[in-house]
């Protein structure tokens, strides 16, 4: 009993394996020129039924009846075992078909879609699907009713081929919203047949919560000068409802020279919130030397803080009062020497004439010695 059920289960996949799905939507909507076919369901339990297996099709006709379709209906369709395949289906195929196999009937109502001539799909036959951001964007391009044929798959983005393996997989981003289209390409009696199946990808947003977190460094020292002003700046990744916020210490809360940005600026990138924020001190003391200022963003789940400190700015290597000294020496030193030099030029013969007679006076009073 056991062993019989597992061994029609095994030829139940065999047969699935072995040939197409059968079609139970009984609306159909496919493109002209491709290959398509029709197969009833459930004609393996009518054919255990029913010795004679023979399987009859018939299409309707504007006079509301049924002509029987044999192999000669058309060289474009073909009677495949339990499936009706069209090499390839035109538009003329349009309409309602009914298979009959002993007493089993089915109908489809089928209707062929007219190729658009400037796209590589018709958006008609389109699938829309949704991704979240930084989900995984991945389109297996499957097509198990006609594998055994198809020997070349290749896909496309909004009608451009793209090289498979770098591109898809990956984690979905807004750039990737487009239509995918698979083109299997497959032979059949000496001629190439392309089917398509395009679908419609759009990016949404994620509706899982990120883990809030502050960008940069978690520590940063900024170098200020006494008496001047400075803004800390500081900028979150969030959810909207998180809460971003700069610690004011106690001792600053009453000085109105330390003070909160109590706007936050938002914007998103990439599907995230982004928020800046900024502590604005002003007329730096000691007091605001050495000690930390901290940024923080949290939710239930996750807090991230950055801390601040501030340090006094320091000039090169000299402290700056031995700077300004030195250089206000340097630059009276040379004014005296271009002094000196523009007189020494002014007053040259007076010089020649002065030197002269210190010569003399000299000579006079070796003379006078002598
Ligand atoms: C249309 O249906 C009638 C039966 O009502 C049938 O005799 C005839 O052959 C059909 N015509 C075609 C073209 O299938
Ligand atoms: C078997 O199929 C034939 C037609 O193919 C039909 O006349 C007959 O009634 C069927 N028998 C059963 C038991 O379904
Ligand atoms: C098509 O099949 C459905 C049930 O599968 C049936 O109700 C309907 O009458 C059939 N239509 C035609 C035109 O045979
Ligand atoms: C594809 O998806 C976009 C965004 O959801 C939508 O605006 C557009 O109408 C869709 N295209 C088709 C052909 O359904
Ligand atoms: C082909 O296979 C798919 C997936 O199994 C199925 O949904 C579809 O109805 C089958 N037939 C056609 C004509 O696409
Ligand atoms: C696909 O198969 C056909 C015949 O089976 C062959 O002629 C053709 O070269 C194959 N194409 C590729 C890309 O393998
Ligand atoms: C099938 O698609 C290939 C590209 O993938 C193209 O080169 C070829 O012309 C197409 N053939 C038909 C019959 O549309
Ligand atoms: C903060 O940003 C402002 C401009 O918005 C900039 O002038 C300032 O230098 C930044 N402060 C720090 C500490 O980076
Ligand atoms: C800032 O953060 C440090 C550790 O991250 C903590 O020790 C300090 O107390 C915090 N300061 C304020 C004012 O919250
Ligand atoms: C904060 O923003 C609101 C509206 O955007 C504005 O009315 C208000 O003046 C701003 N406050 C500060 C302190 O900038
Ligand atoms: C800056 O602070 C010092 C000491 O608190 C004070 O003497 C000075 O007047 C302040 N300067 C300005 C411009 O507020």
């Amino acid at each position: 009993m056991h062993c019989g059920e597992l061994f029609l289960i095994l030829c139940v996949l065999i047969v699935k394996n072995a040939s197409k799905n059968c079609i139970h939507r009984p609306q159909i909507h496919t493109l002209e020129g491709e290959p398509f076919y029709l197969k009833p369901c459930g004609v393996s339990s009518s054919v255990h039924k029913n010795g004679t297996a023979t399987i009859r099709w018939f299409k309707g006709n504007a006079s509301h009846g049924y002509g029987e379709l044999n192999t000669e209906s058309s060289p474009r369709i073909t009677l495949h075992g339990y499936d009706l395949e069209f090499w390839p289906v035109e538009l003329e195929d349009e309409g309602t078909y009914f298979s009959q196999v002993g007493n089993d009937q089915q109908n489809w109502t089928l209707t062929v879609i007219k190729r658009n001539e400037h796209s590589c799909f018709s958006e008609k036959l389109v699938k829309n699907r949704n991704v979240e951001v930084k989900k995984s964007l991945d389109i297996p391009c499957e097509n198990p009713n006609y594998s055994e044929l198809t020997n070349h798959t290749s896909l496309y983005k909004n009608c451009k081929e793209i090289v498979k393996p770098p591109m898809i997989p990956k984690d979905a981003e807004f750039g990737d919203e487009g239509y995918y289209t698979c083109v299997f390409s497959l032979h059949h009696n000496g001629k190439q047949y392309n089917i398509t199946k395009t679908v419609n990808i759009t990016v949404i947003k994620g509706n899982s919560k990120i883990t809030p977190a502050i960008l940069g460094p978690k520590f940063d020292t900024v170098k200020v000068e006494l008496g001047k002003d400075v803004e800390l700046n500081c900028t979150a990744l969030l959810n909207k409802n998180d809460l971003f916020y700069w610690s004011i210490r106690k001792e600053d809360r009453s000085n109105p020279n330390v003070h909160e940005d109590m706007n936050k600026t938002t914007w998103t990138s990439e599907g995230k919130l982004h928020a800046f924020k900024k502590l604005k001190i002003r007329n730096i003391t000691e007091k605001n030397l050495n000690v930390l200022y901290n940024c923080t963003v949290t939710n239930e789940e996750a807090t991230d803080t950055k801390s601040f400190v501030l340090v006094r700015k320091e000039m090169a290597d000299i402290p700056g009062h031995v700077f300004m000294r030195g250089i206000i020496v340097a630059v009276f030193i040379s004014v005296a020497v271009v002094c000196v030099v523009t007189l020494c030029v002014i007053y040259k013969v007076d010089l020649v004439l002065f030197y002269r007679r210190l010569a003399e006076r000299d000579e006079t009073l070796t003379g006078n010695i002598l």
